[in-house]
């Protein structure tokens, strides 16, 4: 005979959209595979939503259904809120600050939220002796934040880096395969369901910023700070980069880097060249991708579905059997007490290499003038392409550098930027090293 089951945990879920439909169809389906794992049942005791008529995909006739979700977060009967509405603020924070206030633990997929406010709302769920987890908050399905709070426990991290939205991941493998400019490809995105109706939170890098933020917070066990990270999206990538980058060998990728350096902790999010042989450049179309560097593990790849009502749902119900088995862990790895802050490494001191695109007018002179430019900065230029030959147009032009500090280069770029036969403002991609 099986021990008798505890009782069962109880959820109050608030939000019932793509995430919160997806884990009420989970914890239905796999009811019983999750009661095992965890030693007694989950079930949703108390729902929230805008639209009470809205189909969810499950029979929701016998769960407590609630107009405000804040209300829901205060409900006596409920052991566990799942915040699955969204935003940084508003009516999600207040769920999550009600639900820690009562003594409740918080499970949330709030990537903006966490990156904003982690570090506070840790610090309420440690003094309340509750947990606080988001495995789904950062790459969706991919379970990375256990992976490196828990599985990497023994490691000191030097870098991580990964491809921390699908969306621009989707937009710029289409554009190389299907040859299209990025407004066409992201049209078609949007029609798919892969972008957003307003764009921009992802494809200008704000997504991928929020999970790196959160990454970095567990990796090196400082406290959040979304404010640090250098951010620059995708939107000025053209069909003309990406050909060049095959013909260098790379990849153009939207990544989000954490790195220990000299002058700190760098944090930026930005289109990068890697090498076509990394694990990184092969992860294509909507996966996501995290790469760990740790000092005793080496370095540790995680890829995966990065979004999507069913992958993100595996993610929080991970949480959930975490919860209902009793094995409640510090929010951030460490405690409150314990986070360092580690200053941060400002972008004008990154050193790399760089990819250079010009637009220039095809006459004599023209490539001394770039070089002397580059000369004056000392940025020492690795290789050059000149393509084809069109005496008195606009031809392009692209060279690579070796390693150079970053306000060098930008120096440089503004130098070459007032050349009168360059047409258009240089285009710059940083060269990552993996
Ligand atoms: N979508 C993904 O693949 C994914 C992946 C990882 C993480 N996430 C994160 O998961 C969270 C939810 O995302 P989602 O894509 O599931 O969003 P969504 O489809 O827009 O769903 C949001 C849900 O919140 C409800 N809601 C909105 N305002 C509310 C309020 N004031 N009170 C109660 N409920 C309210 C909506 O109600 P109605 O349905 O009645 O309108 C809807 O059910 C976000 O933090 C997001 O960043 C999403």
């Amino acid at each position: 005979m099986n021990p008798p089951l505890k009782p069962p945990l109880k959820l109050g879920i608030a939000g019932l959209g793509t995430v919160g439909a997806g884990t009420l169809q989970l914890l239905d389906r796999q009811a019983d595979v999750i009661a095992a794992r965890a030693g007694r049942r989950i079930i949703v005791a108390a729902v929230s939503a805008r639209d009470r008529r809205r189909d969810r995909g499950v029979d929701l006739s016998a769960v407590r259904w609630y107009d405000d979700a804040a209300v829901l977060a205060a409900d006596p009967e409920i052991d566990v809120v799942v915040e699955l509405i969204g935003g940084a603020d508003g009516i999600a924070l207040t769920v999550v600050e009600t639900a820690l206030a009562h003594n409740k633990h918080v499970v949330t997929a709030n990537k903006a939220l966490m990156a904003r406010h982690g570090t506070r709302l840790a610090e309420m769920a440690e003094a309340a002796g509750v947990a606080l987890a988001f495995e789904a908050s950062v790459a969706g399905g991919i379970p990375v934040i256990k992976t490196l709070r828990e599985g990497l426990s023994g490691n000191r991290f030097s870098r991580l880096y990964g491809i921390l939205n699908g969306t621009c991941n989707y937009i710029l493998t289409t554009m190389r395969e299907s040859g299209r400019e990025f407004g066409e490809v992201l049209a078609e995105a949007q029609k798919l369901g892969y972008a957003e109706a307003d764009p921009s939170f992802d494809i200008d890098g704000v997504d991928a910023a929020h999970k790196l933020t959160i990454l970095a917070s567990v990796a090196f066990g400082r406290p959040v700070d979304f404010d640090g990270v250098y951010i620059e999206g995708i939107r000025h990538i053209s069909r003309l980069d990406i050909d060049f980058a095959e013909e260098l060998g790379y990849r153009i990728k939207l990544l989000g880097i954490a790195r220990l350096t000299e002058d700190g902790l760098e944090q930026r999010v930005h289109p990068c060249m890697v090498k076509r042989d990394t694990p990184i450049a092969a992860v294509e179309g909507v996966f996501n991708a995290v790469v760990a560097e740790g000092d005793f593990v080496g370095r540790v790849v995680l890829q995966g579905r990065g979004a999507g009502a069913f992958p993100t749902a595996s993610a929080v119900a991970a949480d959930l059997v975490d919860i209902a088995a009793g094995r409640v862990v510090a929010t951030f790895g460490v405690p409150g007490a314990a986070l360092q802050p580690i200053a941060g490494a400002p972008m004008e001191r990154h050193h790399g290499a760089y990819y250079i695109r010009l637009m220039v007018v095809d006459q004599p002179g023209v490539i001394a003038e770039i070089a002397a430019a580059l000369r004056d900065q000392s940025v020492s230029m690795e290789s050059m392409i000149q393509r084809g030959r069109a005496p008195g147009e606009a031809v392009p032009i692209v060279l690579t550098t070796h390693v150079t500090v970053e306000a060098s280069m930008r120096r440089a770029l503004e130098a070459i930027g007032r050349l009168d036969t360059v047409l258009e403002a240089p285009r710059m991609i940083r060269i990552e090293d993996f």
